[in-house]
């Protein structure tokens, strides 16, 4: 069995030395799979700006890697579902360093729900939290790479489409339409240097995940299931989105690009 930190410190010492010049945006970030990601860019130099609804995650997290010897990240609380107020956040990040390079959209929610009673209101909600805001955050982002001539987006989608968890029927919805948003904006932005990527996570068993959804014998199943037979981390998604960020990944656009552990292979 491989110790994931160890996979992850392993991993995390790739080094893209084109980073260390970017602005990079990440929503969601305070917590879970994005706290890995705000600490990843930050440790190869980046200048990071998230947004969370966390307000106390998201302090703790800047200090933490400040305390880390990390370029420490700019923290604003953002709703990412006003999609006024999340425009007016992915300006002010540009204004730091008059530039926007990276921007990862990770926020979401995977509040389980029944087919047979999901209402409207509960559609608009999944719509809100877990595509809509991408496609705005997306189009905000690009009014800024479109006169640098170049960038990354880095989209969420997950793996929980292909498994048809019936529990997730609305989540899944909003997830596959990641995937064909993220090959319509590849098209669209390719002619500015503009590359559009998604990451489709497998079972990422964050403190949110053990503490909400999966008991230790769905980790025992999950885990089974997969090829490589351990549990998966934010850890163990971040190296991806940096070489997805990164000139390294210069020919990869229109993808998504699956990390699992062969969960879905
Ligand atoms: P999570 O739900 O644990 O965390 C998402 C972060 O977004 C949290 O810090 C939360 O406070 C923040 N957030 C939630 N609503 C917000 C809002 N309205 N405005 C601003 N911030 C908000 O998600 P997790 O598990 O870390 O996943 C990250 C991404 O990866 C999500 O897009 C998720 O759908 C996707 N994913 C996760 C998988 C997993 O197994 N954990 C599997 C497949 C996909």
């Amino acid at each position: 069995m491989i110790d994931p930190s160890e996979a992850s410190r392993a991993a995390w010492t790739a080094r893209y030395p084109d980073l260390a010049e970017k602005t990079v945006f990440i929503s969601g970030g305070a917590t879970g799979i994005g706290a890995s990601l705000v600490g990843a860019f930050a440790k190869q130099g980046a200048r990071v700006a998230f947004v969370d609804l966390n307000v106390e995650a998201g302090e703790a997290l800047v200090e933490r890697l400040a305390a880390e010897g990390a370029r420490a990240p700019w923290f604003r609380t953002c709703d990412v579902t006003d999609t006024s107020a999340l425009r007016a956040v992915i300006d002010s990040a540009q204004a730091l360093e008059g530039r926007l390079d990276v921007l990862v959209n990770n926020a979401g929610n995977d509040q389980r729900h029944n087919p047979e009673t999901v209402d409207e209101a509960f559609w608009e909600w999944c719509v809100s939290i877990n595509l809509r805001h991408q496609y705005f955050a997306a189009q905000q982002a690009f009014s800024w790479m479109k006169p640098q001539g170049g960038g990354a987006i880095i989209n969420f989608a997950s793996v929980a489409p292909r498994l048809g968890i019936p529990e997730l029927s609305v989540y899944n919805a909003m997830k596959s339409g990641v995937v064909g948003m993220t090959r319509s904006l590849s098209k669209a932005f390719a002619a500015h240097g503009v590359r559009v990527n998604a990451i489709t996570p497998g079972a990422i068993l964050t403190p949110k995940q053990l503490e909400k959804w999966i008991t230790p014998e769905d980790e025992a199943r999950l885990t089974g299931e997969q090829h490589l037979h351990r549990r998966l981390v934010g850890d163990d998604i971040a190296p991806t989105a940096l070489f997805l960020a990164s000139a390294a990944s210069n020919a990869i656009t229109s993808q998504a690009i699956t990390v699992d552990a062969g969960l879905t292979a």
